[in-house]
């Protein structure tokens, strides 16, 4: 738990350091609200059951459904753009590996209302100010950067409909995880035909925008937004962090452009984080669309990582002052000293039992105490107390009324 609140308190800081807003959505949600036609593996991850009222509801996956939803039931009242950060639990089914659990939390920043690359540019930008607070660099994890529109323009090169789009990106999505073979009879059976399948491929083992602009040509958008995104990035200064890689197509059925994922150079872990554009996701719900984008960063893999490269941070127990009676009379007397200090705003770890004082001793290193306050009923007489600097040794009777 310690380590969760030193995490999510680094999350917080740089949400807030980018001038983003904390929201929060419910943990419990229509079933419906995650459901997409295209195949998701998301959907069959799903902790689902039906309430008493008969209703179909499930443990939220992931954040962005029931952001969308939010955004669109406020509609004209929220001013654009709204910058969102939000730190939830989220639950799936998946077989446990390391650094993937059945329940994790994840923290997301989403911007709705800019169509810009900029925006993008924001995104990976807080999450490099992230890594560096943490002690990582650019030497031990980066980002692998495409845009959904390099699969597009392949695709209307072959006339191939646009509904099919999603489902073709989740299919192509699973290449390392099952055999190529199976891919390519995925992409068949959706109606992809065997040219275009070849040409697909082909067009994701790309690793260089040079490379891609020569294939796709310069007129078409997917090359424009990622230039965009490459010289934005030397402006933000993080150039080194990022690489363009047009096998990401990340496995979210609603990524309409630039996508993302943050790996570990070793290659050792799954992805730490991933996001990208999602243009249409509110017309899905019923709603108009906005422009939007966004991550979602897993507690999971980056504790792992931190782990490997020996960075987890000591996040020891620290309370200021430990206080203790010296004998059970003066129990309501060390009361009052906490009260005190507690009052002037010092935390204060009270011993609350009658204990020896080797044990208090004891307690003050392991609770990593400042201070040790001793009440004895000789001081006390004389309105003072013991206070014991447990760093130096030094020892002072102060004064009640000058206890700071
Ligand atoms: P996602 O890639 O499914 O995207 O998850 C985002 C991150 O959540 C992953 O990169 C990983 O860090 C973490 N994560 C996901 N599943 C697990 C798991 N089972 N155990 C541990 N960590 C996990 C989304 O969820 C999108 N909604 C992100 C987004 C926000 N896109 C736009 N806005």
């Amino acid at each position: 738990m310690r380590l969760r609140n030193w995490l999510f308190r680094i999350f917080r800081e740089v949400s807030l350091l980018f001038g983003f807003e904390e929201v929060d959505f419910p943990v419990l949600e229509s079933e419906a609200l995650f459901i997409r036609k295209a195949g998701e593996e998301i959907r069959d991850q799903l902790y689902c059951f039906e309430d008493r009222g008969n209703r179909r509801v499930a443990l939220r996956p992931e954040l962005t459904p029931s952001l969308a939803r939010l955004v669109i039931q406020k509609g004209k009242s929220l001013s654009l753009p709204l910058k969102w950060f939000a730190i939830g639990q989220c639950w799936r089914y998946e077989r446990m590996t390391r650094g993937r659990r059945r329940e994790h939390y994840q923290w997301n920043m989403d911007i709705i209302g800019v169509p810009d690359v900029m925006a993008e540019a924001e995104l990976i930008s807080s999450i490099v100010t992230f890594f560096k607070r943490i002690g990582i660099t650019a030497s031990d994890v980066g980002f692998k950067i495409s845009s959904r529109k390099v699969l597009q323009e392949v695709l209307r090169c072959y006339s191939i409909p646009e509904n099919l789009f999603a489902k073709v990106c989740i299919i192509i999505d699973k290449i390392e995880k099952i055999p190529m073979d199976e891919i390519k009879k995925e992409l068949k059976s959706a109606g992809v035909s065997e040219k275009a399948v070849e040409e697909l491929l082909q067009v994701l083992s790309i690793k260089s925008l040079t490379k891609l602009e020569e294939i796709l040509g310069s007129a078409g958008e997917a090359v424009a937004d990622l230039k965009l995104l490459f010289s934005l990035a030397e402006k933000f200064g993080y150039s080194e962090w990022i690489e363009f890689d047009a096998s990401v197509v990340r496995g979210l059925a609603y990524y309409t452009g630039i996508v993302f994922e943050g790996f570990d150079r070793e290659g050792k872990l799954r992805a730490i984080c991933g996001g990208g554009r999602y243009d249409r996701l509110l017309s899905t719900f019923g709603g108009d669309d906005l422009p939007a984008c966004g991550f979602g960063f897993g507690d999971a893999v980056i504790i792992e990582l931190l782990k490997d490269k020996g960075l987890l941070p000591e996040v020891n127990l620290e309370v200021e002052n430990i206080v203790s009676a010296l004998d059970v009379d003066l129990q309501g007397a060390a009361a009052r000293v906490a009260s005190i200090l507690r009052e002037k705003g010092q935390s204060v770890d009270l011993v609350l039992e009658s204990k020896p004082l080797k044990w208090v001793f004891k307690r003050a290193a392991r609770i990593n105490a400042q201070r040790l306050i001793l009440v004895g009923s000789s001081e006390w007489q004389r309105d003072m107390v013991s206070v014991k600097i447990l760093s130096s040794g030094e020892q002072y009777e102060v004064k009640l009324d000058e206890l700071e």
